[in-house]
């Protein structure tokens, strides 16, 4: 898609909307004119984006679904094409994150964040995708991480489970480009979400943790963040980033990767200090 696309009477299948970027990119898309198609495992939370959706006059379709299961996307995939014929637009923003070292960290954790951030995105690209490829346009926009650009201590399976995206987005890039299908890794920043009220916590004290997250993380909000979402896809870019924390660390890790591991050794001694 070009700058400034016409979103009138295209279908779009935002992930992860009952809640956070996912439910803000979707009531964006409805108001710009999509039928929004929308999927999540939370039941109750995503039936209230449905109900946002009905208030503002949008069609729209809720499908409760576990990504992490492919027969469950299959059988969501194979529901979207009988009903509307395919997608124009998919949004992957379904997600959860975690903290703790490797060595406290349970396989069942890599499995869990794995399942959901990997092969949840992987599951709605793979069965979708070829109804794209058959209308000869599309936009994919993966909603990633500074996480899935640079690895910071106690991160592990969320971290490898973006590069993991990145990874896919940017494969991925050029082999759709023929069909007319642009692929977006989008990287935001620290975002005031309740994905941290749900996350897991190893290795660090729960209470103090969540006050550093309170107190210094949550720097955008949702509703921004579905704006440049929205931009992602009119540009149809292979990387879009914006938040400043997560474009300085990504340039230092490029540009000066002594400086980058300084900090980051600085950011974990700091850690180590105030958050055990
Ligand atoms: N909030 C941040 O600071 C931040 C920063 C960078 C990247 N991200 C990424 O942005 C995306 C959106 O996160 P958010 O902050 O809006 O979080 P959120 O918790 O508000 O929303 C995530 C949604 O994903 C859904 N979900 C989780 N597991 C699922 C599964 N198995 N099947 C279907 N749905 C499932 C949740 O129910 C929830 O509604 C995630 O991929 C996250 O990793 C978030």
């Amino acid at each position: 898609m070009n700058e400034r696309a016409d979103f009138k009477g295209k279908t779009a299948l935002v992930t992860g909307a009952a809640s956070g970027m996912g439910k803000e990119t979707a009531l964006l898309l409805g108001s710009e004119g999509c039928t929004v198609l929308i999927a999540d495992v939370n039941a109750d939370r995503l039936h209230e984006t449905s109900k946002r959706l009905d208030e503002m006059g949008v069609i729209n379709k809720e499908y409760h679904v576990d990504l992490a299961r492919a027969d469950k996307v299959e059988r969501m995939a194979d529901s979207i094409i009988e009903e509307f014929g395919g997608l124009d637009i998919l949004v992957n923003a379904a997600g959860v994150t975690m903290m703790g070292d490797l060595v406290d960290v349970p396989l069942e954790e890599w499995r869990r964040v794995m399942g959901v951030n990997f092969w949840g995105t992987l599951h709605t690209i793979h069965f979708l995708l070829p109804s794209m490829v058959a209308q000869k346009r599309g936009s994919i926009v993966n909603v990633v991480s500074g996480a899935g650009l640079f690895g910071l201590f106690s991160t592990g399976p969320y971290t490898a489970s973006k590069f993991a995206v990145m990874g896919l987005s940017e494969t991925i890039y050029d082999e759709v480009r023929e069909h007319n299908i642009r692929v977006t890794a989008y990287c935001p920043g620290d975002t005031a979400t309740p994905i941290f009220d749900k996350m897991k916590i190893y290795t660090w004290d729960p209470d103090k943790l969540r006050k550093v997250i309170n107190s210094g993380f949550k720097l955008t909000s949702p509703e921004v963040q579905a704006q440049r979402i929205i931009k992602a896809i009119e540009r149809g870019r292979a990387l879009e980033t914006a938040d400043l924390f997560t474009v300085a660390c990504y340039n230092l890790k490029r540009f000066c990767p002594p400086l980058f591991r300084l900090l980051s050794r600085l950011g974990r001694a700091a850690f180590n200090r105030y958050v055990k």
